[in-house]
């Protein structure tokens, strides 16, 4: 050994460690160049047999190339690390620029938003909710609620029939029928809401649609009066509209109540109709077998596409029946 070829093992070192092009093949060029089996180290270790007078002298060679072998390594260390911090940073970058395909979860018809929040409205106060048939018994739908054979509401004009018509099943025109039926298979006191699907032969137009959705509500126990009926609709126009919501009562007329109302809201500068309302007809109580000395109730039948265009100013029922994503969207998922 002597001091051009040490002189050489760091150069050779020193290109080595220039040439490794990543942290893997740098790794490879130290264990060859300044390892425990590199040149220089075994040079180091055979310092120690050499006569006295050389030590000193060889020993400051070695050393200095040791230190000049150990900053190159920590040079090239250096720039690799920091150009692969910078291939990371380059490649890996998230260009949030770039369009996605979004997958959308889905979500409620505003018709069904609305009728889950009536539904909690009237549980929360001790309220039921029933469900009853949409093709339903013309008895139901019309006799048991004391609707007369002649009634306009009977003509083929109103009512969907199903053949046959012998049959004397029809597509539930109100949600009324489920009055009866909760009725004859509850003793009073009965609670009951109930919304749902119904069905009459009117065109489709700005307000109304031939398959729409009404809430019933009904009500039988110990002095029940026209009063509870009054506060129960005020509160629900209140939950549904707002606090300074308008709401009048218009003396009208349904075979199965009497009195009979009708319930209107203001909006857009005029009265709208918003359903129809009374107390329980007598009869129908004692046809459901219900002791009219006892027992006295109220009844009440909303549009669910009434309520919805009112709370939220919507002039055109095609908008809620069409199914049209953009104007669903609007009322959010409802989930
Ligand atoms: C009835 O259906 C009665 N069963 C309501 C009732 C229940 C009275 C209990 C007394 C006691 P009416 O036909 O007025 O009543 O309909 C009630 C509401 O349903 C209307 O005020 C309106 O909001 C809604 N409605 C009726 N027809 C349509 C339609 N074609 N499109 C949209 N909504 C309608
Ligand atoms: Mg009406």
């Amino acid at each position: 050994m002597n001091q051009g070829e040490v002189a050489q093992w760091v150069d050779q070192a020193r290109s080595a460690f220039a040439a490794a092009q990543d942290l893997d093949s740098l790794k490879a060029a130290r264990l060859a160049h300044a390892g425990d089996k590199s040149p220089i180290a075994l040079a180091s270790r055979s310092l120690g047999s050499l006569p006295a007078d050389q030590k000193a002298s060889v020993g400051k060679i070695i050393g200095e190339a040791k230190a000049a072998i150990a900053a190159a390594l920590d040079e090239a260390t250096a720039k690799l690390e920091r150009e692969q911090d910078e291939r990371v940073l380059r490649d890996e970058v998230v260009d949030i620029t770039l369009p996605v395909s979004r997958s959308h979860k889905g979500g409620l018809h505003p018709i069904t938003i609305i009728k889950n929040e009536i539904s909690d409205f009237f549980v929360e106060q001790g309220f039921s909710v029933a469900e009853g048939p949409e093709l339903e018994s013309g008895w139901l739908n019309f006799d048991a609620l004391n609707i007369p054979a002649d009634h306009p509401a009977r003509t083929m004009q109103d009512t969907f029939f199903i053949e046959p018509v012998e049959s004397g099943i029809v597509l539930r025109t109100h949600t009324s029928p489920v009055q009866i039926r909760t009725m004859l298979e509850n003793e009073p006191p009965i609670y009951v809401i109930c919304p749902g699907r119904t069905f009459r032969a009117d065109e489709l137009d700005a307000t109304h649609s031939p398959v729409f959705h009404q809430v019933e509500g009904l009500v039988i126990d110990k002095g029940i009066t026209m009063a509870h009926l009054k506060g129960t609709l005020d509160n629900f126009a209140r939950h549904m509209f707002g606090a300074d919501v308008t709401t009048r009562l218009r003396p009208s007329f349904f075979p199965f109540t009497e009195p009979s109302a009708e319930v209107d809201i203001f909006f857009n500068g005029r009265w709208i109709e918003w359903g129809g309302c009374g107390m329980v007809n007598p009869r129908v109580l004692a046809s459901c077998g219900i002791d009219t000395e006892i027992y006295s109730g109220f009844a009440f039948g909303m549009g669910l596409e009434r309520t919805l265009m009112v709370r939220h100013g919507i002039t055109d029922m095609h908008d809620i029946v069409e199914g049209d994503l953009r104007f669903t969207r609007q009322f959010g998922v409802g989930l």
